[in-house]
């Protein structure tokens, strides 16, 4: 028993300096992500690199940048899809749409926007409604690898039929095939789609407010953070969101058990669109 005890202190251990080092020598902090993502995330890598232990790929992330970059693909989770959650993109059309269209110009800033498809969701909703022309759309990630593929717009062919179905139940007005060209297994998004995003590297540990915004997507990556940093995210949401502005979140995230509850109005509560008070 202590044995065992012991072999687990050491594991907890090894992982703390794995993720120190990951931090003093590339910048990345993850110390209050939650530690059974971090550790789930680590033993997959871990059975993956055959490394016998740790210890060894400890040595391997100091010592070698390019194995740094597939730990962190493996520790930031890319999951993503156009239209994710259907009934969410639904809600913005009824809930946030009617009052961006009182705005001439507004902001709208995607944080930790993976390869793009949030984006180009919310561009091609913006569009339909006849508001992309007064958007300016910030869409940011730590991990410069995906934003790279965010700029490209380009996905796999295999992935369409699941993003029709998607589009169609969020609403959408045309026909989703509008808004790519097939090229061999990929398809590609239609140019005009980016014209009011600009992309950029932001992490949300690291960097401070972004700007004045009217609406916030942080859609499924506070789910990755202890409730310290939850708080200290959401924060920097308040602070950058102009009154009356709206945050969504993902499914499986809340605003409740946070700092923050009083701070915002919950808009749609199942959807986890919420509105910035006025005053408090
Ligand atoms: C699961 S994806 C969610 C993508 C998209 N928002 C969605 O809901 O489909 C989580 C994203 O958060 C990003 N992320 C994780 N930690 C971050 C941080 N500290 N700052 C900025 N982005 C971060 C990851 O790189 C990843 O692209």
């Amino acid at each position: 028993m202590k044995h065992n005890n012991e072999y687990l202190e050491n594991e907890r251990l090894m992982i703390k300096l794995i993720i120190e080092a990951i931090h003093l020598k590339y910048g990345y902090d993850f110390s209050q992500y939650s530690p059974a993502h971090t550790k789930r995330r680590l033993e997959h890598r871990l059975a993956l690199s055959g490394f016998e232990n740790y210890g060894q790929m400890l040595h391997e992330v100091i010592t070698n940048e390019s194995f740094f970059d597939e730990l962190l693909l493996d520790l930031s989770i890319n999951v993503t899809e156009m239209f994710r959650d259907p009934w969410f993109y639904k809600a913005v059309r009824e809930t946030i749409v009617p009052h961006l269209e009182t705005y001439p110009f507004f902001k709208v800033w995607h944080a930790g926007c993976s390869a793009g498809q949030e984006v180009y969701s919310m561009c091609i909703l913006l569009e339909e409604e006849g508001l992309k022309d007064r958007a300016q759309i910030y869409a940011t990630d730590f991990n410069s690898l995906i934003l790279d593929k965010a700029k490209q717009g380009i996905y796999p062919a295999d992935a369409i039929r699941e993003y029709t179905s998607n589009y169609q139940k969020a609403g959408g007005k045309e026909s989703f095939s509008d808004y790519y060209t097939a090229h061999y297994e990929n398809v590609i998004l239609k140019k005009s789609l980016k014209d009011k995003v600009l992309f950029s590297s932001h992490n949300l540990v690291t960097d401070g407010v972004f700007g004045e915004m009217n609406v916030i997507f942080c859609r499924n990556v506070l789910i990755y953070f202890n409730r310290d940093l939850q708080n200290r995210v959401l924060k920097l949401f308040h602070e950058s969101l102009c009154p009356g502005g709206f945050l969504c979140l993902g499914s499986k995230e809340s605003i409740t058990f946070t700092d923050l509850v009083e701070a915002f109005e919950p808009v749609a509560p199942r959807e986890k669109i919420y509105r910035k008070r006025r005053q408090l």
